[in-house]
């Protein structure tokens, strides 16, 4: 029996199968007819199975090429191909309906959802194995939410961390500054690897843990600061450290007692550089960062200081990356501003509050659209900017709704460098109902 015997007598029985309903003896005739071709041919061959594969669009019978004039041999390559099925082995024994299945799956409108394993197991054919070519974009979507889940989960690591240091480190017990040591050189890492994602992270908000993603939102802002101004690992753990312990003074106060309000303002960066007096004075830099984070430019803000104090270049940094991180996250006083703004009311500062190398490097390093960014494009579509791109007016996005402003399951991820759409306008998440968070 002829692998061509085998192929033409599929091609034939599918075609009956669309014509014929299932109890019509035509039909019947047909899925008869190919079962026994399929058990003759399983006999007859040295594997005991029967294999078809296609390969850029020609069908083999094991290692042997069908011609294509042959009957039946383009139909199935075809039918093969819009389905994904690389490779189909049909083992000795199959029965009329296994085979009168697999016909029906082969018959199945092609679409990227369709599952033809599923399908037939779904039919309860067995004694047919397939190999079905996986989908790149599946597996990077895949492997970029694995990845994506791995983040957030040391995202929260980091931030209950801080709030379990937060609340032992007022008693002098060091401990958890560890811990936090360790989490920061993790992040430092993925930095490295993956700025972007990163990034992206800090666009997690939470009403309930405010003060903790704040610090964590800080630090990572800050690392990009000094990963842009091309400070060695070590260097940027250390800084991250630092940005991430900025705050701590407020565990001194009561968050929710407004009454403490303006003198956590005031008193938090010289009561959070106490507590951090008591660390190992090899690394002096989270004191200090705490001490000086809220000291202005131009020579205001608190604490006062002696004329001609210059602060730290750590706390300089980190006062930008905590004045980010406040615009983007707003107030019960302002609402939020879109990461865009943020930068521009940064670089507006610059020179009075802010350093302005830092602030040029900071916005360099954000770009026109920074991550987390949403944005219209010009199809009228909405995305969010998850990466960057050699042109920064045409970054990497992910489109979130679609021209007709439906949502878009699973959105990949689109280098507009190599897209006819442009970015017409920055939009707020608020006008949409939306976290940009849910969408990176
Ligand atoms: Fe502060
Ligand atoms: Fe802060």
């Amino acid at each position: 029996m002829s692998a061509i015997h085998v192929v033409s007598t599929l091609a034939a029985s599918r075609k009956a199968s669309q014509l014929y309903p299932p109890q019509h003896p035509a039909f019947v005739e047909a899925m008869e007819g190919l079962t026994a071709t399929i058990a003759e041919s399983c006999a007859s061959s040295s594997a005991g199975a029967f294999t078809l594969n296609v390969h850029q669009g020609r069908l083999y019978h094991e290692s042997v090429v069908l011609p294509d004039e042959t009957p039946g041999v383009t139909a199935i390559a075809e039918a093969f191909e819009a389905r994904r099925i690389e490779s189909l082995t049909l083992q000795p024994g199959l029965s009329t309906s296994d085979v009168a299945g697999l016909v029906e799956v082969l018959g199945l409108r092609p679409s990227p959802a369709l599952d033809v394993e599923a399908e037939l197991a779904a039919r309860g054919v067995t004694g047919v194995t397939l190999s079905v070519i996986i989908d790149e974009d599946d597996a990077e979507r895949e492997e970029r939410d694995r990845l994506r889940e791995q983040d957030r989960a040391l995202y929260h690591r980091l931030t209950s961390t801080l709030r379990t240091m937060s609340s032992q480190v007022i008693a002098g017990d060091y401990h958890q500054l560890a811990a936090a040591d360790s989490l920061v050189g993790t992040v430092v890492s993925r930095l490295m690897q993956d700025q972007a994602a990163v990034l992206g992270l800090a666009t997690l908000r939470s009403t309930s843990d405010a003060e903790a993603f704040h610090a964590v939102n800080v630090m990572i802002y800050t690392l990009t600061l000094g990963a842009e101004l091309g400070l060695p690992p070590e260097g940027l753990s250390s800084l991250g450290v630092a940005a991430l312990t900025h705050d701590i003074g407020k565990a001194a106060f009561e968050y929710d007692d407004p009454s403490q309000a303006e003198a956590m303002r005031a008193m938090h960066p010289r009561v959070g550089a106490d507590i951090l007096s008591g660390l190992s004075p090899e690394d002096p830099t989270p004191m200090l960062v705490a001490y000086e984070h809220h000291m202005n430019a131009d020579g205001t803000g608190v604490p006062e200081r002696s004329e001609g104090y210059v602060g730290h270049p750590y706390s300089r940094m980190v006062a930008i990356a905590d004045r980010f991180a406040n615009l983007t996250a707003g107030s019960a006083a302002f609402d939020p501003l879109t990461p865009d703004r943020a930068v521009v009311q940064i670089l507006r500062e610059a020179g009075t509050l802010y350093d302005p190398l830092f602030a040029r490097l900071f916005a360099k390093a954000l770009g026109v659209f920074p991550v987390g960014c949403l944005v219209r494009l010009s199809d009228n579509s909405v995305a969010v900017v998850s990466g960057t791109s050699d042109d920064p007016l045409a970054p990497i996005v992910r489109v979130s709704w679609d021209a007709a402003g439906m949502l878009v399951e699973k959105a990949d991820d689109t280098d507009l460098t190599a897209d006819e759409r442009t970015i017409i306008e920055v939009v707020d998440p608020a006008s949409l109902n939306t976290e940009v968070a849910d969408h990176l």
